[in-house]
């Protein structure tokens, strides 16, 4: 428990610096269109889901790489969906789930819609 604390400290230390070098002042809504899901997905990784703390395009961070989580969800047929409803396990790295684990708490709060929106995002970087 003491090690989620710390991890949530950490993704919020890493948040603030975020927000402060490319958010700040940006609107949250910048037009009425109907987005793509791979629009909706990217916004929600990079904004609220704050995702991109651990998770860069094409190179591990704290996480895998989005290239590398879609890649092994193709190769397994895996459901980012469920996983991000802590509904199924992690089969991207096991080990380090621990990480991953705390922002459940999070995802688990999206709907339906902006989950598949995430995944539709992942997956869209696929090579
Ligand atoms: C504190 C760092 C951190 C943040 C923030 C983070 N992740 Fe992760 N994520 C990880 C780590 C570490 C792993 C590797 C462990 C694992 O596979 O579960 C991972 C794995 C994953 C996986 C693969 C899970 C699997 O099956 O193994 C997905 C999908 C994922 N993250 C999505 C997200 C999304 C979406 C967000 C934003 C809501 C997010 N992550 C935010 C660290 C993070």
């Amino acid at each position: 428990m003491k090690q989620l604390a710390l991890i949530a400290i950490a993704v919020l230390a890493f948040s603030c610096k975020k927000e402060s070098n490319e958010s700040f002042g940006k609107p949250t809504e910048t037009t009425t269109e109907v987005q793509t899901p791979e629009a909706l997905g990217k916004e929600i990784f990079e904004g609220k889901g704050n995702c991109v703390a651990c998770h860069q395009v094409d190179q591990k961070v704290i996480g895998p790489s989005i290239q590398e989580i879609a890649k092994i969800y193709k190769e397994k047929s895996g459901n980012m969906v469920n996983f991000l409803k802590g509904e199924s396990e992690a089969i991207v790295d096991p080990e380090q789930f621990a990480v991953m684990q705390a922002n459940l708490a999070i995802t688990k709060t999206f709907s339906d819609e902006e989950l598949k929106a995430v995944e539709a995002y992942i997956n869209s970087n696929l090579k």
